[in-house]
């Protein structure tokens, strides 16, 4: 069985910025949506059962030399198709119409004036605001199309064929700059397609609980549980599918945030009776580490004896049959590797051995971020793990500059905990992507009570962002700022200065190592 047959759509990829929120909109109104390559054969696309194919938007001109185009035969598949943007130009220049290649760009919010209201359009008023982005501009549909609105610079902004459930705009629906952007989707979605909105975080978790449960049987299931939204949310639903045929492991490397270990330790095998084994690897960890500082040198050893412990952990338990991953599905479409199923065989996973001959469970292969979140709340997973930040596999160990070293850690974890503590207390905590403290290998001079101190610099870091690709700091309240580096000089002993860095990403990085 594949995952959600009832009810779904698709979005053809022509490689636009905003095709993976055409996707995500189409699920915000509950229709399950799967982004497919715009090669993807005929025979395929009908294999997949859509009930609509949505055409997304993409940089390049139909003019150019290799210009992305589907088989010309969608369009006789009887699928209702919508397409946008690019997605419009290569359906006009396919069925027919005129595409003039572009004198100069259109850009940014527009007056769409529709006089058509064709089944897309219903209900929307004669002047709406729109988004637009685009060089090339359709001036003549295909024949048989209406054209249903234009704005100052498209005569074509929008067309329709009355008898084929084709319709296509020029400007960006999935976008916030078209207001009506999602009513117009809708449209599509609910009155065109047929959908009816089955797609709740309650329905994927009951189908994908079964779909596990069946095909795991009576295997065993190991799963590496860091604690963080990912591979939690993956360990708790494969539990509640398999239960005690599932084992996690978690390795305490030493490098994690004050508490953080023991909250893992106690939430899971309490909360949500999984089996979970902790490795207390503190030692191990620190005395491969003892005396180098180079910060690749640092994460590479950090990574093997991560793979060795689990490994090890592995081994103890004997043959085991799966390993749950929590990939995700920007993942999936990213690596070209569209999933078929939950399920599929993998070897020598993130250097497993070759002869455990695993299996590979990706639950959430289908799910965006937000959408991990919403599973995890319908799991009755607690905030503290749903909302946790991004915290980097080697932890601590790339946020200690230099050599690291337990007295080092234990300093950088009380530090951290104070920044963390004041920032839920200003309300902020949701807000900022990402905030942590660094301890650079400095030391400075000061004074405290009368007499001169000679102690560590403590660096405060905050960022926005959206995927970290890019970051800016966060402009915190400097009432904020002062109580925690007022707290941090003070509860801390060997910290007499704190800092706050100041630099976007490029130039640098969010983490410093
Ligand atoms: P940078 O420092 O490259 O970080 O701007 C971008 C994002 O990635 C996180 N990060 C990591 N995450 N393993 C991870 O799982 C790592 O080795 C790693 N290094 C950086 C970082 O915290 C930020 O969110």
């Amino acid at each position: 069985m594949l995952l959600h047959k009832q009810e779904k759509v698709i979005v053809l990829d022509f490689g636009g910025q905003y095709s993976h929120l055409v996707a995500r909109r189409s699920r915000e109104l509950k229709v399950f949506c799967e982004m497919l390559p715009f090669s993807t054969s005929i025979e395929e696309l009908k294999a997949r059962g859509a009930k609509g194919i949505i055409f997304s938007g993409g940089p390049s001109s139909i003019y150019d030399h290799s210009a992305p185009a589907c088989d010309p035969g969608i369009y006789n598949l009887g699928i209702p198709i919508l397409g946008i943007c690019y997605g419009m130009q290569l359906m006009a220049r396919q069925l027919g119409g005129a595409v003039s290649r572009a004198v100069h760009r259109e850009f940014g919010r527009k007056e769409l004036q529709v006089f058509e209201r064709d089944r897309l359009f219903a209900g929307l008023e004669q002047v709406e605001q729109c988004w637009m982005s685009h060089g090339d501009l359709v001036e003549a549909p295909p024949p048989a199309f209406k054209v249903t609105a234009m704005t100052g610079e498209a005569p074509v902004a929008a067309m329709s064929h009355p008898n084929l459930d084709l319709y296509a705009v020029q400007f960006h629906p999935e976008v916030v700059q078209t207001p009506k952007g999602q009513e117009i989707l809708k449209k599509f979605l609910y009155d065109i397609c047929g959908c009816q909105g089955l797609w709740t975080m309650a329905s994927f978790l009951e189908e994908t609980v079964s779909e596990v449960r069946r095909q795991v049987g009576d295997k065993k299931v190991l799963c590496g549980l860091s604690g963080g939204v990912d591979s939690s949310v993956a360990a708790v639903l494969v539990q509640r599918a398999v239960g005690d045929h599932l084992t996690c492991v978690f390795v305490d490397h030493g490098l994690l945030r004050k508490g953080e270990a023991e909250q893992v330790l106690k939430i899971f095998p309490d909360k949500f009776k999984i089996n979970l084994i902790g490795v207390d690897a503190r030692e191990r960890f620190l005395s491969r580490l003892a005396g180098v500082s180079d910060p690749e040198r640092k994460r590479k050893i950090i990574g093997e004896e991560f793979i060795r412990v689990f490994e090890e952990e592995a081994d103890k338990l004997g043959q085991v049959d799966y390993l749950v991953q929590g990939t995700l599905y920007p993942d999936v479409v990213e690596s070209g590797t569209a999933t078929a199923a939950v399920i599929k065989s993998h070897h020598n996973v993130g250097g497993l051995p070759e002869d455990m001959r695993l299996k590979l469970i990706e639950p959430l292969c289908w799910l965006y971020k937000d959408e991990v979140r919403a599973l995890g709340e319908e799991l009755g997973m607690p905030e503290e793990v749903l909302w946790r930040q991004p915290f980097p596999g080697p932890g601590l160990g790339v946020r200690i500059l230099g050599e690291v070293t337990a007295a080092k850690v234990a300093i950088l974890q009380e530090a951290d905990a104070i920044f963390t503590e004041e920032i839920r207390k200003a309300g902020l905590y949701r807000q900022i992507w990402q905030f942590f403290a660094v301890l650079p290998d400095l030391k400075s001079v000061g004074v405290m009570g009368d007499k001169r101190t000679y102690a560590y610099t403590v660096a405060l870091r905050a960022v926005h962002s959206q995927d970290a690709m890019t970051a800016d700091w966060v402009r915190l309240p400097y009432e904020v700022l002062e109580a925690v580096s007022s707290r941090i000089v003070s509860e801390i002993k060997d910290i007499n200065r704190v800092v706050y860095d100041i630099t976007t990403k490029p130039p640098s990085t969010i983490e410093w190592e």
